[in-house]
């Protein structure tokens, strides 16, 4: 018997590439997604149920219905600025809509957590590579309602309700090998989606935020990882919970850190194209320097990333830039 897997966020970007990975490896699929930043074409295995983590209702019908044997926790609100602008709605859905779902999954006996935590959790770091153990101390909304959220499931566990896998994400980037699917949000925020963008002609340039930071060329630098080793992270998470592994939290980065500018750069070389790029001010928030500590993954999940390479994620994403079409929602 293959393992059921429920996946909030499934239609979403990173959500998509999980979605590919489980129904690849013969895991069934059921992908509960909202659509309010995900796209149904984009879940490439098992059935798409549309339904808000706010209906909890819903929510506790699917669950009841489907029986997973563990859950993938993705959807969410994810644009950092924007939750400082507008921070209940993300305290709702992020924190509101995951006690709405762990109440679910409780309700019907299941236990088995993979959740989507984030670099953000970490403020600005006192040491990089930063590992798991660092403080938690976030500098925005959105970065304490993961941080929030990992409390709850700590807690949960410490009294046999959940055990979880909670992967911090650095900055996920890049596109699926077979080019079917990719960053689909118009408004996409981040950079290496935006530079491939300006390098389509999609946009008439490319901003870099602040140029005076304390880095060897004064841009911030960030540690790049591509979707489809993250999707495996996810794949190892769930496989070690099934297997009665307790509950964990994982870096999920390469531990190595590009500049904005070695990225532009990388970018430029790899489409051939010379975009325009404009400097502006510093943004608030953006620490200097973000570089995961990763040996934690690598050494007890067995994490290998096949894709550890600023070239070979920007390609993928440019592939799929050329590729995209603007989306039409159902
Ligand atoms: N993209 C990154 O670099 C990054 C970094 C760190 C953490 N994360 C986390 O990874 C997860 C996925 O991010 P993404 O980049 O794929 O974002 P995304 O916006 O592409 O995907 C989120 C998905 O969740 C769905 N969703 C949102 N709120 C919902 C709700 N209330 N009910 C049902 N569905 C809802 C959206 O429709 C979308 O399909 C998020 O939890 C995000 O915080 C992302």
């Amino acid at each position: 018997m293959t393992a059921k897997v429920l996946v909030t966020g499934g239609a979403g970007y990173i959500g998509s590439h999980v979605v590919k990975a489980l129904g690849e490896k013969g895991y069934q699929v059921l992908t509960y997604d909202s659509l309010v930043t995900g796209n149904p074409w984009a879940v490439l295995y098992g059935d798409l149920v549309l339904g808000d983590l706010l209906d909890a209702k819903k929510l506790q019908e699917v669950i009841s219905d489907y029986r997973p044997d563990g859950v993938i926790h993705f959807a969410a609100h994810i644009v950092v600025p924007e939750s400082v602008a507008q921070p209940l709605k993300y305290y709702v859905n992020n924190v509101q809509g995951t006690l709405n779902l762990l109440s679910a999954m409780i309700k019907c006996g299941v236990t088995k957590l993979i959740f989507s935590s984030s670099a953000a959790v970490y403020g600005v770091p006192e040491r990089v590579p930063v590992p798991e153990a660092a403080p938690l101390q976030p500098i925005n909304p959105y970065g304490h309602t993961k941080a929030m959220v990992e409390q709850v499931l700590k807690d949960l566990s410490a009294v046999g309700e959940m055990d979880y896998v909670s992967l911090r994400y650095f900055n996920v980037a890049g596109a699926d090998r077979d080019g079917r699917i990719g960053e689909g949000k118009e408004d996409a925020t981040h950079l290496i989606t935006l530079a491939t963008r300006a390098a389509a002609g999609k946009r008439s340039y490319l901003s870099v935020f602040g140029t005076d930071y304390p880095t060897p060329d004064g841009t911030c630098i960030r540690d790049y990882i591509h979707v489809e080793d993250l999707a495996e992270a996810h794949v190892l998470g769930l496989e070690y919970l099934l297997q009665g592994g307790e509950s964990e939290v994982f870096n999920c980065g390469y531990g190595k850190g590009y500049s904005v500018l070695e990225v532009i750069e990388a970018t430029k070389q790899v489409t051939g194209v010379d975009f325009p790029v404009k400097y502006e001010g510093r943004r608030p928030g953006d620490p200097p320097v973000l570089v995961a500590d990763s040996q934690k993954i690598r050494a007890r999940l067995g994490w290998v990333p096949a894709s550890d390479d600023l070239d070979r994620i920007v390609y993928s994403a440019w592939r799929w830039e050329q590729k995209r079409k603007v989306d039409v929602k159902c």
